[in-house]
């Protein structure tokens, strides 16, 4: 028996990467799963893969009414919602401030802050009173760039910041019915795009033939994880007999990263 038998979620960005990941791991562990993104073909990918367990919904998490949307198809499909999942994102592939022109700063932080932090927002207030209903939970993606300085530029540092700060008020607000907590990924080979302001709508991580190496050199695990290597750490979380007194938390999950300090003399 799965850790989330019976369970329904929503996922955004549900249809690449690290959200895809997590639609087949929620579905291995029982639950069904709304999968809301924007890009209708990887919401039709994901619904061809998982028939009788996966709905989709194609929206814009920056929406307020398509994350009503989404909410209201896990009720109209499955009867409830358990778990709300916010990870849609943008990336700023490391923009330094020095370097961006003044204007597209300004546009870039909209753009990027609308999906990242809004986005967020908007998902769980449409998710809270179904959340309430069913005593259910709010697990969001996090990042590497939560808690560290250079990973990205200060768009994206910033933006994953105020995860941390979703995460700590959303979780007073919504007690004692509902848990608010975060997982932080580290690094993995995806197809993030950065905001168009950027010129960065067309990048990807994917395209980075340097990223095992750059993992091997900073992560003391020295590895590139995939995408699934994360998805445990969201399963526990959502889980009610697995986190019943977890709320407020983020799960660092970063290759060790953050506490790697100087890096240590070849053994030897
Ligand atoms: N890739 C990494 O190295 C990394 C590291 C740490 C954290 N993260 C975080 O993981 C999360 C998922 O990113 P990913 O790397 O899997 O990226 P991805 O681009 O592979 O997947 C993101 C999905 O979100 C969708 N999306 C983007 N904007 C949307 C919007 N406005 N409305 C609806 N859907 C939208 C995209 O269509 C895409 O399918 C993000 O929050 C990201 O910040 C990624």
């Amino acid at each position: 028996m799965g850790w989330l038998e019976g369970d329904v979620a929503v996922v955004t960005g549900a249809g690449s990467g690290l959200g895809r990941a997590l639609v087949d791991r929620f579905v291995a562990e029982g639950a069904r799963v709304v999968a809301f993104d924007r890009s209708a073909e990887r919401v039709s990918a994901v619904e061809a893969q998982h028939r009788d367990t996966v709905v989709g919904v194609v929206g814009d998490v920056t929406v307020p009414a398509d994350n009503e949307v989404a909410v209201a198809q896990a009720i109209s499909s499955f009867g409830r919602l358990d778990v709300f999942v916010g990870n849609a994102g943008l990336f700023d592939y490391g923009a330094r401030l020095v370097d961006t022109p003044i204007e597209a700063l300004a546009h870039g932080f909209d753009e990027l802050f609308a999906v990242n932090v809004k986005g967020y927002l908007l998902g769980v207030k449409a998710a809270a009173e179904a959340l309430g209903e069913s005593g259910g939970s709010v697990v969001l993606t996090a990042s590497l760039a939560s808690r560290n300085a250079g990973v990205g530029g200060a768009v994206y540092t910033a933006s994953k910041h105020a995860v941390v700060g979703l995460v700590e008020q959303l979780a007073l607000e919504l007690a004692p019915t509902v848990r608010v907590n975060a997982v932080a990924p580290g690094f993995m080979r995806t197809d993030i795009r950065g905001p168009g302001a950027l010129g960065q709508a067309d990048r990807t991580l994917a395209s980075m033939p340097d990223l095992d190496e750059l993992a091997r050199v900073v992560l003391p695990l020295a590895v590139l994880p995939e995408p699934a290597a994360y998805t445990g750490h969201y399963v526990q979380l959502a889980s009610r007999a697995n986190a019943a007194a977890t709320t407020g938390t983020v799960v660092d999950c970063d290759g060790g990263f953050s506490v790697r300090g100087m890096p240590l003399p070849p053994a030897p």
